[in-house]
């Protein structure tokens, strides 16, 4: 049985490897997605207008689409792919492990690789983040992240406690409750949002709400946090949520001083400080965590994407010996919460096997030194005109696209500047992710000739749209 379904997944594998498809074969793929896929984000428009790709294969930093053209990766599938693509160990361990045991009532049990991921997230997390209740996917780690914080403070005696502050521009997933700590939520289709959720400015010190330079916008941007608490009245706020370094709202790398006010602040007031990793964790941001850059430990912690670099849906919410505690000292009440697919066993078997190979392959470091030279060759693009700001650390990076460097104003999300980039991007064989932030986030296992290849793509990309849009740049 085991070696049936490895040899099936060796076959695949084998066939997977670079061979594309006939053309009549490839055309009846991509009718199907046409006809029937419904494509998270994709506008009819697109659809229409050769929007829609299919992938097919890849291997490391390289996918194919079903026509058989190539593209650099350059943002990990959505900041996902860590480890790279076409890791046949990954794929090896998850079916060892669906032969043995496909599944496990997450209610009421658990899995053997659950429990040993369960272990070995408490070691690699910060501090007394020892206890893991996992979830498929970062809105749902979240959502549990929310109603952890919520229960915990009614079970601590605040049942009062129920408001979350979150923070402009920031992004925390899909699903209602995360939807509502997200900016940008489209409150004319789907409001009224979660009660009790307000925002508070962000650590952007490149247009700083407050006027301010550097480190000074950080912690005016900290102090806000405490302000907002007591504005709406501590005896009535659960959680602050934040990501370390910002990504979705525009690649911001705060000053270790905001998150150690953050710590202080959150702590003097009862509330609990939720740490949102599920892009910045596994090695994205230069450490295994971006929190351990900060030197605090929050009470909670979200993870996903990079937790299985991708091969298996898989999320967790991390937390405190202080957090649970309560849990066990009121051990006839449970957790309020059950989702079917936590702690899948073949997701669980997926990730040890991703971790273990980050450990073999030192792959934080090494995503750290080659995220360091492109770095460097993204700050050469600062010479484009359109190219107001270039953010980062680790392997996670924004170029911030302006139409004047002087005014700092930001280029249409969806103009005609920012359709073309994307356009001229994927024909010449690299896929990013531009609103008004271009965003560039490769596996961590790219190589430096494939950064340059990245970044001539990008630098040649510019050179064009800005000459057709000449107009658009005044400065
Ligand atoms: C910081 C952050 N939190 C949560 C989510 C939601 O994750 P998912 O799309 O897996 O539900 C995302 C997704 O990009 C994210 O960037």
């Amino acid at each position: 049985m085991v070696t049936d379904i490895l040899e099936t997944a060796e076959e695949q594998l084998g066939t997977n490897a670079h061979e594309g498809h006939h053309d009549a074969e490839a055309a009846q793929v991509a009718d199907a997605a046409h006809d029937h896929v419904w494509v998270h984000t994709l506008t009819w428009n697109e659809y229409e207008h050769g929007g829609l790709h299919v992938f097919d294969h890849a291997e490391g930093s390289t996918i194919w689409d079903v026509n058989g053209k190539a593209y650099l990766d350059g943002i990990a599938g959505l900041w996902v792919v860590n480890a790279g693509h076409g890791r046949a160990e990954i794929a090896e361990a998850m079916g060892r492990q669906a032969a043995r045991l496909g599944y496990a009532n997450a209610m009421n049990y658990t899995s053997t690789p659950t429990a040993l991921l369960g272990e070995k997230l408490a070691a690699l997390t910060p501090g007394d983040l020892n206890r893991v209740f996992f979830s498929s996917g970062g809105s749902e780690a979240v959502e549990t992240a929310l109603k952890i914080a919520k229960q915990v403070q009614a079970m601590r005696g605040f049942a009062r406690r129920y408001k979350v502050i979150g923070r402009r521009g920031s992004y925390h997933g899909q699903t209602m409750g995360a939807l509502s700590l997200t900016h940008a939520k489209n409150e004319h289709w789907f409001g009224p949002f979660m009660y009790g959720v307000s925002h508070v400015p962000h650590p952007d010190r490149y247009r700083s709400d407050f006027g301010l330079e550097g480190e000074a916008a950080d912690v005016m941007a900290a102090k806000f946090v405490e302000q907002e608490i007591v504005a709406q009245g501590p005896d009535t706020v659960a959680a602050v949520i934040a990501e370390p370094i910002s990504i979705a709202a525009g690649v911001h790398v705060p000053s270790k001083v905001y998150w150690q006010m953050l710590r202080e602040i959150t702590q003097k007031h009862g509330v609990l400080l939720i740490a949102d990793e599920v892009i910045n964790g596994f090695g994205r941001t230069g450490t295994m965590f971006a929190i351990e850059q900060y030197g605090i430990v929050p009470d909670i912690m979200t993870l996903a994407k990079g937790i299985t670099s991708g091969y298996a849906p898989l999320a967790a919410t991390v937390v405190s010996d202080s957090v649970y505690e309560v849990f066990q000292q009121q051990p006839s009440i449970p957790m309020g919460h059950l989702l079917t697919f936590g702690g899948h066993p073949v997701s669980c078997a997926a990730s040890l096997k991703n971790i273990e190979i980050f450990e073999q392959e030192d792959l934080v470091k090494r995503g750290a030194e080659t995220g360091a030279y492109l770095k460097s060759q993204l700050d050469e693009l600062r010479s484009h005109p359109s190219v107001g700001d270039v953010r980062g650390t680790g392997m996670v990076y924004g170029l911030d696209l302006v139409t004047n460097k002087e005014t700092r104003a930001k280029i249409a999300k969806d103009g005609a500047f920012s359709k073309r980039m994307n356009e001229l991007m994927m024909e010449r064989g690299l896929i990013t992710r531009l609103w008004d932030i271009l965003h560039l986030a490769p596996p961590l296992v790219i190589t430096r000739d494939e950064v340059d290849r990245m970044v001539a793509i990008v630098d040649e990309s510019l050179t064009i749209a800005e000459r057709e849009n000449a107009s658009d740049f005044t400065a």
